[in-house]
């Protein structure tokens, strides 16, 4: 078992990932990076996947186990795994790194995985069929393009809820705003409406050299028309 990494080392590890620029790139960083991910993010106070599940929760009013829930950029399962602590049972999961998938297909929590490079092509998924569609710690600057907004909504089935995060620090500053003009553009296009929108403080801690303590994140939920 490898020691866990201290906080000057993780933060040197997610420095190295700005050197990647496209999302081709950015999967290969997450190849690199899977084994340690789980304890680093830990080291990061990173709670954004328990955050998205108390939300989708919170929203949720159906049958938890009969759900099927899409979770979009898995990576190793934290979401999953948060969500099942809340009761819900049947995942689908994708993401475009081979190495995170192997350890999501290693927690036993997904019925079934999918390697896709998002914003490449179509998500590869039957549209109209998910119970809640999440996406957590991808959608931000170099990782999931915009676009894929579209696609997130496609999947859901009508009426089912689409819950995304970001980050709201000063390098994802432009990527958040073209984000939520598209959320906006959505709302105006009758393809979802918005359900809560909660900025949190504590969101990560902070790691580049411009900022300290915590940065601020977002947690989006939308509900398909
Ligand atoms: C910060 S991790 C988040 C993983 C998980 N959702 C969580 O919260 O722990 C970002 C994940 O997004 C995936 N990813 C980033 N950009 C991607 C892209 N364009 N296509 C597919 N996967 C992508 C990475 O492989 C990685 O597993």
């Amino acid at each position: 078992m490898s020691s866990v990494n201290t906080f000057e080392n993780v933060k040197a590890v997610i420095l190295s990932a700005h050197k990647s620029t496209t999302s081709r790139d950015k999967v290969g960083f997450y190849n690199s990076w899977a084994e340690n991910y789980d304890q680093d993010v830990a080291v990061l106070d990173y709670k954004a996947p328990g955050l998205a599940a108390n939300t989708i929760s919170s929203h949720f009013s159906s049958d938890r186990a009969a759900a099927v829930v899409l979770d979009v950029a898995c990576g190793t399962g934290l979401v999953a795994k948060q969500m099942q602590t809340h009761g819900f049972r049947q995942f689908v999961g994708i993401d475009g790194s081979e190495a995170m998938l192997r350890l999501a297909r290693e927690s036993g929590l997904y019925q079934d995985l999918r390697q896709s490079l998002l914003g490449e092509g179509l998500l590869p998924v039957q549209w109209d069929s998910f119970d809640v569609v999440v996406i957590v710690g991808a959608l931000s600057v170099g990782n999931v393009p915009v676009k894929v907004l579209r696609d997130l909504c496609k999947a859901a089935k009508p009426g089912g809820h689409v819950c995304m995060t970001t980050r709201s620090n000063h390098d994802n500053l432009e990527y958040k705003a073209a984000l939520e003009r598209e959320m906006k553009q959505m709302e105006v296009d009758e393809l979802w409406r918005c359900v809560e929108v909660t900025e949190v403080e504590e969101w990560e801690r902070a790691v580049s050299a411009e900022e300290d303590g915590y940065i601020t994140g977002v947690i989006y939920i939308y509900r398909k028309l």
